[in-house]
């Protein structure tokens, strides 16, 4: 009997209108257009309106998945956010999400795992999909980094952007899908790359809020060594125990945060350019939401049975690589 996989049926993406350009960002910060091109690859990103939330990238992107597969909100049996920006603490986003789009028959919860999140979110997914319990199961990355970045800080601004995207996962009894994955963390990694206060080590107080340690804290060149190793690494990784040669790749989906770290991973592969899915140039880092946002934008250009590596490095540490043949 052939094993039922979780496949991609459709995908969605969400980023609000306003845009924030380098250009912009010099008026700012002491930065330059130059320094920022050539150092990531990002020209600009999206930026949330005031009071935008997470659950509102939710809604836009849940709205479009139905729309899209021509199903109702009470079809849907379960929705998994992967984000480090969610409405609240809690509840989870998740929840919110299910209520603005009516998706009454649904569970689901929130996964923090920084840029990883959305690979994270996948792989929990496909194991309810797999095991027959759940036949529609969407999976959300994305990410309002624009309400936890500090403006005045050179070395994280111009990095991160807001946005997100999602898939629906339905089985699948012809092999296509998610076929593999590899997903580790190290901890240790924590101290490079975090938010510093606001959790239960250090809630928010009075007199900690004048530190602006509420917002994102970034070792930039610490976490880029890291990301270029490990996303390589476990990209690779991926490729070997599944056979694969480049020539079987037909798409590499890796997390935008540094084109070099991109083109890194790309050469580990083997891969040529032309593989290589990228946007890092319009909407920067969206942490959880750049893989899924790949997958939306790239959309009509893949094909069924395309085989599509997805990998991310990010906070935590986090990294993961997922392998999936495409299904429409
Ligand atoms: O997505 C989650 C995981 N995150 C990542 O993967 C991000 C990984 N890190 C990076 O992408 C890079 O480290 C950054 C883009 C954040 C920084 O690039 P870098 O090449 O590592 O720069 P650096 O921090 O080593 O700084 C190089 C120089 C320094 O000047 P000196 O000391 O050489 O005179 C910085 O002060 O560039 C300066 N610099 C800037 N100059 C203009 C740092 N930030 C800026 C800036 N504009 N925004």
């Amino acid at each position: 009997m052939s094993k039922t996989t979780a496949a991609i049926t459709a995908v969605h993406g969400y980023v609000p209108e306003n845009i924030l350009s380098n250009k912009d960002l010099e008026k700012m910060v002491d930065t330059n257009d130059e320094w920022i091109t050539t150092r990531t690859g990002i020209k600009e990103r999206r930026i949330a309106k005031k009071g935008e939330a997470l659950s509102d990238f939710g809604k836009e992107i849940v709205d479009g998945i139905l729309e899209k597969r021509g199903i109702a909100p009470e079809e849907i049996d379960m929705v998994i956010v992967g984000s480090i920006t969610g409405d609240y603490r809690f509840p989870s986003t998740s929840n919110v999400i299910c209520d603005k789009c009516g998706l009454t028959n649904a569970w689901g919860f929130d996964i923090s795992a920084a840029c990883s999140g959305f690979l994270y979110a996948l792989d929990i997914g496909r194991v309810y999909v797999e095991n027959g319990t759940h036949k529609k199961v969407i999976v959300i990355g994305g990410d309002v980094m624009s309400s936890i970045i500090n403006y005045k800080d050179r070395a994280t601004c111009i990095i991160f952007g807001d946005g997100g995207g999602g898939v629906l996962l339905e089985p699948n009894e012809e092999g296509l899908g998610i076929q593999d994955s590899i997903l580790k963390s190290d901890g240790a990694g924590r101290e490079f790359l975090l938010q510093k206060i606001g959790g239960s080590l250090a809630p928010i107080t009075k007199e900690n809020v004048e530190s602006e340690d509420q917002y994102v804290y970034q070792e930039g060149k610490t976490v880029f060594k890291h990301a270029v190793k490990n996303m390589a690494d476990v990209a690779v990784e991926i490729m070997e125990r599944n056979n694969l040669t480049a020539d079987d790749v037909a798409w590499l989906a890796p997390h935008q945060a540094n084109l070099r770290i991109i083109d890194a991973t790309a050469n580990r592969m083997g891969l040529n350019n032309d593989k290589i899915m990228i946007n890092i140039e319009k909407f920067g880092n969206t942490t959880a939401g750049t893989i899924p946002l790949l997958l939306w934008e790239y959309e009509k250009k893949l094909k069924k049975g395309d085989n599509i590596i997805l990998a991310a490095f990010g906070g935590g540490f986090t990294w993961g690589s997922i392998y999936l043949k495409w299904a429409y």
